[in-house]
């Protein structure tokens, strides 16, 4: 967003009129009636009101936090590291049901809270609330909600809060469609860090695996015009940011919806010629679409980290074919070689699903065998969770809890041992890395190397967000320790 356009906006809009229909229009209207009522709210506590967003889930839910908590800082509120705080969001996932069952536990936490202080505000948004179910049991045991809001609401916020504060009623204000009506371009956000940033290419998912519930709560894919990324990556850029995570669920398809053909390769390239960009990372391609064109940019382009993140999700065709991940274990083998063919250094990481509905003590063994050929630098491994609406859901043959949990430890065993291997051999290496985080207490960095692997090493504060050699002296199981050569 750029911020002159944007102040310039609110200056001339009229807040004694009705709001604007078009959106970003309508949302600036908001958020200049917000500026107001917030410096007021302010003036009676006679101290900032604060708020606290929470992130569930996955990258994607992380940016739109960004989004949120940009509208909440540009409307007069201080962040607050803690949840007792005037605003609190929720920002929820619903991928696996241990992520629903974590939100309502901290709920009733929430709950606690504001029953010592009336006056807190709380909204609960993200993919949970595009389950019905969800809504109604909000709306039943958890009545202390102020707001509900959906997936594709986010954008809405200033205008969901303002209605809110304005309009205050003993149920939640409810807002939450089912399918996205537009993508709406230049509203603030904030930025957890100064140098790097996730930017979202596409939202939503066409895929339909018959585990996943993200389809249905994501929305159909839409993807973002290349010019307005490549502004936004502009900006990022102008404000010192040096690393850009590309966003979307499968991103091979992005521009299939878009007037103007264009692929993810292409993209990655124009990306790439933004000056100040240094580092380039996406998330994340589905193995049945990687296109050669892909892997030939990922490989010529320097600023693109040589890191390709591969779900495999199971190494049985058969599985495969129920999950409805439209390859098989040979077809994602192939890829996988030449992938390594063709960019000698890369690393490959994985997600592994154990327990899908049918699987066989063969079926998991074939999961095994992949982990062993693939050479994994790293594997997030899950247990099957059912998800309600999903066709995996009506599978029959769910296996049990215990055979679930007795072949994930077996599954984390290969994994380790398979891992070890690839990383012990860039042990003794100088590799740059992007400092991204000072440990006060020893006076030490974290740096993270183009395969996303981390290093601690000695250094100073002013080195945060520089890109710099390190050579990596000791491996430490998953990251390692190293010394800085300036
Ligand atoms: N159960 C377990 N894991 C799942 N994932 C998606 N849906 C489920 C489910 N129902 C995992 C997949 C995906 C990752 C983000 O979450 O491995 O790649
Ligand atoms: Fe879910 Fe499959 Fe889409 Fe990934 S590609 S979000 S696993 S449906």
């Amino acid at each position: 967003m750029n911020e002159e356009i944007f102040k310039k906006t609110l200056e001339q809009l009229d807040t004694t009129m009705e709001p604007p229909i078009k959106e970003p229009n309508r949302q600036y209207y908001f958020i200049k009636k917000l500026i107001d009522l917030i410096d007021k709210k302010s003036k009676e506590k006679g101290r900032p009101l604060t708020y606290c967003v929470v992130t569930f889930g996955c990258q994607m839910n992380a940016k739109d936090s960004e989004k949120l908590a940009g509208i909440l800082k540009t409307v007069g509120y201080k962040e607050s590291k803690s949840e007792k705080a005037d605003f609190v969001i929720y920002n929820t996932c619903t991928v696996r049901e241990n992520a629903n069952t974590k939100v309502y536990g901290r709920l009733g936490y929430l709950g606690n809270l504001k029953s010592k202080d009336p006056g807190m505000m709380i909204a609960v948004c993200g993919c949970m609330m595009q389950e019905k179910h969800v809504v109604e049991k909000i709306n039943t045991s958890y009545r202390f909600v102020d707001i509900m809001f959906g997936t594709h609401n986010i954008y809405m916020l200033a205008e969901l809060l303002y209605m809110r504060l304005t309009n205050p009623s003993k149920k939640p204000l409810t807002v939450i469609y089912d399918e996205a009506d537009k993508i709406v371009e230049d509203l603030p956000s904030e930025f957890k860090y100064s140098f790097k940033a996730g930017v979202n290419i596409m939202y939503g998912c066409n895929n339909f695996c018959s585990y996943c519930i993200v389809p249905y709560v994501r929305g159909r894919e839409r993807s973002r015009k290349a010019c307005d990324i490549i502004r936004e990556v502009e900006e990022l850029a102008s404000k010192g940011i040096v690393e850009i995570m590309l966003l979307g669920q499968n991103v091979n398809s992005y521009g299939n919806d878009l007037d103007d053909k264009i692929t993810f390769a292409k993209l990655l390239r124009e990306v790439s010629k933004v000056e100040g960009i240094r580092r380039i990372r996406f998330m994340t391609p589905h193995p049945k679409d990687l296109s050669d064109e892909l892997i030939e940019e990922i490989a010529v382009n320097d600023k693109v980290c040589k890191h390709v993140h591969l779900p495999l999700q199971s190494g049985s065709s058969d599985i495969l074919q129920k999950m409805n991940r439209r390859y098989t274990k040979e077809a994602y083998l192939e890829l996988v070689r030449k992938i390594k063919e063709r960019i000698p250094n890369v690393s490959i990481t994985t997600d592994i699903i154990v327990g899908f509905p049918g699987e066989t003590e063969e079926d998991f063994n074939e999961t095994i065998d992949v982990v062993k050929k693939a050479g994994y630098t790293s594997a997030y491994t899950f247990q099957y969770s059912v998800r309600n609406g999903t066709p995996a859901a009506q599978m029959p043959n769910h296996i049990s809890e215990d055979v679930i949990s007795e072949r994930f430890n077996r599954l984390l065993d290969t994994i380790h041992t398979s891992t070890d291997e690839v990383i012990k051999k860039l042990t003794g290496l100088t590799l740059p890395v992007l400092c991204e985080e000072y440990n006060d207490e020893k006076a030490t960095i974290t740096g993270r190397l183009d395969n996303s692997l981390l290093v601690h090493f000695e250094g100073g504060r002013e080195l945060l967000g520089q890109i710099i050699n390190v050579r990596l002296d000791e491996q430490k199981g998953f990251y390692f320790l190293g010394h800085a050569e300036l």
